[in-house]
């Protein structure tokens, strides 16, 4: 009966640390060292090996150490027969709340803008426009976007959501599906995109995308890098279709020294921090579902891996 930590990219300790203090019965043991294989029933995996999970014959269950499941995409070898499970926290929840409303702040009162001003030696104060009149687009309504979509209309922003099935959030005027996609991107000034990383939005943030917003509008990606098309940011913010883009999440990360985004003045880049899931808020999700998962009882937070998320 073992729990098996099997990640790359990310210390496995502060893990084990966390589930053995949050339940110190439990038999907890990292890839690749765990002394039986056959022993291991839940898997708690951030980019595992692709094949890895084969080697586990008695697996019952797999949990991604993150709010995404798109790491487990692209093995050939995945066990589709059995549950996965997602990390949902409210720390992770406020955390990208604080990241988005950061960016959209620093957009809405025109820093980026400033900073330019500022390098030339230029004094020159612009108005602020009101919130209500500032419309911020939220795409994708899940656990992470339904919530910052809220808080932001409370704010005060006119905020309005896209997602793919019908979703209701007080204060946010929400559009569903491809035929409402348009008339959503034609008053998105600052969009959002949240979207979970599935064959239908790789790619999604493209120029026919970018071409169908309100000229000059800001981009803020916290979903995944591969959601945007890289080159097409670049030629949107040179046509000016764009005034700029806020990105925390790349096609490759760490993003490479070389890479055009670095140095790109249009482009404010954070390196994939927005909200960083914390060992310690989450180990008692994972017991709770590793317990379930024993007992045979529903999972919490478990994804319909056809769908993708
Ligand atoms: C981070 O990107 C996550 O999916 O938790």
């Amino acid at each position: 009966m073992t729990i098996s930590i099997i990640c790359t990219d990310r210390d496995p300790k502060p893990w084990l640390i966390a589930l053995q203090a949050c339940d110190p019965t439990l038999d907890v043991q990292v890839w690749p060292n765990e002394r039986q294989k056959a022993d291991v029933e839940f898997a708690l995996c951030w980019k595992h090996p692709k094949g890895v999970l084969q080697e586990y014959p008695n697996l019952r269950c797999i949990s991604s150490m993150g709010a995404g499941v798109d790491h487990f995409f692209g093995d050939a070898f995945f066990p589709k027969h059995l549950p996965v499970v997602r990390l949902v926290d409210p720390q992770l929840t406020q955390g990208m709340f604080e990241y988005i409303c950061t960016a959209v702040m620093y957009y809405f009162r025109e820093f980026d803008l400033y900073r330019i001003q500022q390098r030339e030696l230029c004094w020159q104060p612009r108005l602020p426009r009101s919130m209500e009149k500032m419309t911020v687009a939220m795409m994708g309504l899940g656990k992470l976007g339904g919530y910052s979509a809220g808080r932001l209309a409370t704010m005060g922003f006119n905020v309005i959501g896209w997602s793919r099935s019908q979703k209701c959030i007080p204060g946010v005027k929400a559009y569903a599906g491809e035929e409402q996609l348009d008339e959503f991107l034609a008053q998105a000034e600052i969009l959002i995109c949240l979207l979970p990383l599935t064959e239908k939005t790789r790619g999604a943030l493209n120029l026919q995308l970018f071409s169908k917003l309100p000229n000059g509008s800001i981009l803020i990606n916290v979903a995944r890098g591969e959601n945007l098309v890289e080159e097409d940011l670049i030629t949107a913010l040179e046509e000016g279709l764009l005034r700029g883009a806020c990105l925390d999440v790349f096609k490759e990360e760490p993003l490479p020294e070389d890479h055009l985004f670095w140095s790109h003045e249009k482009i404010l880049l954070t390196p994939h921090c927005s909200s960083v899931t914390d060992p310690e808020s989450v180990a008692p999700q994972i017991v709770q579902n590793y317990r379930f998962m024993q007992r045979g009882v529903e999972l919490l937070n478990q994804v319909d891996m056809s769908r993708g998320y």
